[in-house]
């Protein structure tokens, strides 16, 4: 099952889209607050405020791959797991092949910080996040029901390196 996983993985990973933004990769930089809200705001229906990216950048845990100024991943690395905190890119941009490299850059940094799980939770109707961590061979672990404000169910979901 594991080598299955890894082989599928590998095939993601090697039919990346081209991209003509550079990524970026950034201990959470305080500074970088505004811009990752403006983001945040525009992909989810009520993204996090300036001050709520500023908390979460200050935390010496958390780390960010940032696309230009067009996505960014949010996540946060404790002992041997990786949490994806959040991962937004704007809706203009969506549908490029955004997501998948950054989230190919996080990979690459859990496999380097020698991360043996990545795990994160998601409305069971993203569906487009849900595709997404499906390309990834991320699997479900758990659900919590009625999680979200709309009713919707939290699926956990997790990858093991
Ligand atoms: C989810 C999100 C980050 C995806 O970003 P993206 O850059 O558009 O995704 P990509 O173009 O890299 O797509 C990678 C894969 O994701 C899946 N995917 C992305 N958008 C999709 C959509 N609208 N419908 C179905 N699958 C989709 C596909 O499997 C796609 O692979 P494919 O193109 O080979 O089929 C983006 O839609 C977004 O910012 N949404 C709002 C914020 C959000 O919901 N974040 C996730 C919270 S858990």
């Amino acid at each position: 099952m594991q080598q299955r996983r890894q082989k599928l993985l590998n095939r993601f990973m090697s039919s990346q889209a081209a991209i003509e933004k550079p990524i970026d990769i950034a201990i959470g930089r305080v500074e970088d607050a505004k811009l990752l809200a403006i983001i945040h705001q525009e992909a989810f229906p009520s993204g996090w405020s300036i001050a709520q990216m500023q908390e979460s950048l200050a935390s010496p845990h958390n780390y960010v791959v940032r696309h230009g100024d067009v996505g960014f991943v949010l996540f946060q690395l404790v002992g041997d797991e990786c949490e994806i905190i959040t991962i937004a890119v704007l809706p203009k941009f969506q549908g490029k092949g955004i997501a998948r490299e950054m989230l190919i850059e996080v990979i690459g940094i859990c496999t380097a910080m020698q991360v043996k799980k990545v795990f994160l939770e998601v409305s069971t109707k993203n569906t487009a996040a849900i595709h997404l961590y499906e390309k990834f061979t991320f699997t479900e672990y758990n659900r919590r029901n009625k999680y979200y404000a709309d009713g919707s169910d939290a699926i956990l979901l997790q990858l093991m390196l």
